[in-house]
């Protein structure tokens, strides 16, 4: 790999390259108000995969999240089975619609692995709403520290959300990996924000 003076390297063609920010908060915060909106939050105890991986795509998709559809199923039913790990759906109008996941094996602290709601709920309150059920969530364990990571690929407001809700960003990585859209992974027209460079 050849690294220009200025830092800048190429990516080869076939993959993808992610800017991923790291945030975290280590006391509770202040909860705002919720937004009005119809809906409920439950939790998906041992989930099916099928209705994991429906639900995760139907969220991730559109930003390139596939790491829990390339994923054995042994491994990931392993993870999501664990005591420690906690799944919950926010519904709206019957369906399924965001997805919240919460890690507490690391003890004493609590990472929201996957946060998120589909196309149609992105700017209704929907967001907010969940991440506000999260902090409570989280917060109601004896942790000292909630964490998250968040990627150039998600949505681009994302980062800021995340800061509005009390989180301080705190590390940054580059991530290369192949492109999802070009082995079947994830649909060939999702995330029109990321070229394809084949
Ligand atoms: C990231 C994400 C959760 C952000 O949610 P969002 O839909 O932009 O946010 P919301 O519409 O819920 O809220 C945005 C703001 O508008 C306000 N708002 C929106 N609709 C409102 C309403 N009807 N009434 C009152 N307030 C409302 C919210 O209160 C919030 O204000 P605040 O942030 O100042 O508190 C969402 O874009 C998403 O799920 N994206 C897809 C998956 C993804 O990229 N996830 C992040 C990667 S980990």
């Amino acid at each position: 790999m050849v690294v220009l003076p200025n830092g800048e390297f190429d990516v080869p063609a076939g993959k993808i390259a992610n800017v991923v920010t790291h945030l975290e908060m280590t006391k509770r915060p202040v909860i705002p108000s919720d937004p009005a909106g119809a809906w409920t939050l439950r939790r998906v105890e041992a989930p099916e995969l099928d209705w994991y991986r429906d639900l995760f795509r139907r969220v991730g998709e559109e930003w390139l999240w596939f790491s829990r559809v390339r994923m054995p199923d042994a491994e990931l039913t392993a993870i999501l089975h664990s005591p420690l790990v906690e799944n919950y759906a926010l519904a709206h109008e019957g369906r399924d619609e965001g997805m919240l996941e919460l890690d507490f094996r690391d003890a004493g602290q609590c990472e929201i692995v996957f946060f998120g709601v589909t196309a149609k709920l992105i700017g209704s309150g929907a967001g907010r709403w969940l991440m506000n059920r999260a902090l409570e969530l989280a917060w109601s364990r004896p942790i000292a520290r909630l964490w998250l990571h968040t990627c150039t690929h998600d949505h681009p407001g994302a980062v800021a959300f995340y800061q509005r809700s009390g989180f301080r960003a705190f590390r940054l990585q580059i991530e290369i990996e192949d492109d999802p859209r070009l082995d079947g992974t994830a649909r060939r027209d999702a995330a029109g924000h990321v070229a394809i460079i084949e």
